[in-house]
């Protein structure tokens, strides 16, 4: 009896390091040349970016659906011109991505979250976002829920965006293309900040941004033509068809009529021969 509560205890914690993630484990550097580190026996990874080179990661695993969770803690101070790419894709040039990206500013403006979903490679679904805190000063979670009925971007558990599956309107949906997680750290003085007019201030480099608590417990892993939400019976896949309840309505609203700076859907000059058919159906 004790023994087996011991054991019980021994499976919880192992069961609680395993969902806290592993760097060494679960992801592979691959490019920058000794500026991506792996740190605290895998806890925290760091990427860095000076004027020779930025650096990125991949994950080991490629997904077909999941809920993933990852905390980042962005370049402080004067971070302008720099970018932090966090996302998913697939590869080729019909590819799948769910992208969010944070675009760095001068000490104390505002950074900002942009966010753009491909399917069947075509993009151009940018929403813009200011954040509710300072994303600098400590970690906070950035989530992607994909399902097969919806993608859900979170920031802290507040939902800030939904592409729901609308197929049968004629809307392509990634569901048929693994990808695997990437994330990056680099220079995009041309185009980052306030459009491109402020430059990176390359006297402070390195710039340096952190990530912890990666979370891919609630994921379907694409190996070999086979996922394992199919097989593992047990598991608890309820997020595989969570959508938006009315609170998520309710929060998503709040952030974008406090925080959303830009909204492809609302941007009519840029389509002045008619809004992609999502806009007038999400
Ligand atoms: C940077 O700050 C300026 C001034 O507040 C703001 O207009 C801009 O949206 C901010 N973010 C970026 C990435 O340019
Ligand atoms: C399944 O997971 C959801 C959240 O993803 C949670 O709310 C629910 O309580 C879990 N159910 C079981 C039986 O563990």
């Amino acid at each position: 009896m004790a023994a087996a509560l011991v054991a019980l205890a021994l499976l919880a914690a192992a069961t609680a390091v395993a969902a806290a993630g592993n760097f060494n484990q679960d992801f592979d550097i691959t490019w920058g040349d000794g500026r991506a580190k792996i740190l605290n026996s895998g806890q925290l990874l760091t990427l860095s970016l000076d004027k020779t080179s930025g650096s990125g990661f991949r994950s080991k695993k490629q997904y077909l659906f999941g809920k993933i969770d990852m905390q980042l803690k962005l370049v402080p101070g004067n971070s302008a011109g720099t970018v932090t790419a966090y996302y998913l894709s697939s590869l080729g040039s019909a590819h799948d991505e769910i992208d969010f990206e944070f675009l760095g500013n001068l000490s104390g403006d505002p950074y900002i979250l942009h966010t753009n979903i491909f399917t069947q490679g075509k993009g151009n679904r940018e929403q813009q976002f200011y954040l509710w805190f300072d994303p600098t000063k400590a970690f906070h979670t950035y989530s992607i829920l994909w399902n097969p009925r919806s993608i859900i971007l979170s920031v802290d558990g507040t939902p800030i965006r939904e592409f729901k599956n609308l197929e049968s309107k004629g809307i392509a949906f990634p569901k048929s293309q693994a990808m695997w997680l990437y994330s990056s750290l680099w220079n995009a003085d041309d185009w980052a900040t306030r459009g491109g007019l402020v430059k990176t201030d390359w006297a402070q480099a390195p710039f340096t941004a952190s990530y912890q608590g990666f979370d891919d417990a609630h994921a379907c892993v694409w190996s070999s033509g086979s996922s394992s939400c199919s097989s593992s019976s047990s598991a608890n896949n309820s997020w595989l068809s969570e959508s938006l309840d009315n609170t998520g309505q309710q929060r998503i609203k709040w952030v974008q009529k406090n925080y959303m700076i830009y909204n492809y859907c609302a941007d009519a000059k840029r389509f002045s021969q008619g809004f992609p058919p999502e806009c007038s159906l999400s």
